[in-house]
């Protein structure tokens, strides 16, 4: 190949990245999205969707506050490419009150224990803490500080968050 050739078929620096394109349910509804293969899911909630419950707390999968779920499994967004959740069914805190406004049990427990100050990272505690229900992962006080022990707050709700999350386990 001559060097005319090779400077022909090099992509350029300044190329935009590919795009790709990925179908995907959010909160019931099927998206198409074309992303750079970069964009974490966290990123397409947030910024490309305006679902801003889910937060952004350390992009670096040790807080917990971008927890939603994936096939009904808990996941870190800032962790998870869109790409690799091509298909997925992904549920945020926006999808958990009923249409009519009618809060969750645990939406309504952690008002009604006080689970929460500032409340950063509350959306992030109650998607973890729903999965955690229906996983039989909320049996006793010990187990939900276990399988939730990857949700930070900061403003150390944690006994409150603990009483309102057995609250919604017992009540079932
Ligand atoms: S923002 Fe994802 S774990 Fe902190
Ligand atoms: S309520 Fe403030 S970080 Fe948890």
């Amino acid at each position: 190949m001559s060097t005319r050739d090779s400077e022909r078929t090099s992509p350029s620096p300044l190329e935009e990245p590919k795009t790709f394109r990925v179908n995907l349910t959010v909160n019931g509804t099927e998206r198409t999205v074309d992303v750079d293969p970069r964009t974490t899911l966290l990123t397409l909630l947030r910024e490309r969707f305006g679902l801003t419950g889910t937060k952004a707390g350390c992009h670096q999968g040790t807080c917990g506050a971008c927890t939603v779920h994936v096939d009904g499994r808990r996941v870190l967004s800032c962790l998870t490419l869109t790409v690799s959740a091509a298909g997925a069914e992904i549920r945020t805190i926006e999808d958990l009150a009923e249409p009519d406004g009618t809060l969750h049990p645990l939406q309504r427990a952690f008002v009604e224990f006080d689970a929460l100050q500032c409340g950063f990272c509350t959306p992030g505690q109650i998607m973890s803490a729903e999965a955690c229900i229906r996983e039989g992962n909320a049996e006793s006080e010990n187990d939900v500080r276990e399988y939730m022990s990857g949700n930070l707050c900061r403003c150390s709700a944690y006994p409150n968050i603990v009483r309102a999350v057995r609250s919604v386990a017992e009540s079932r």
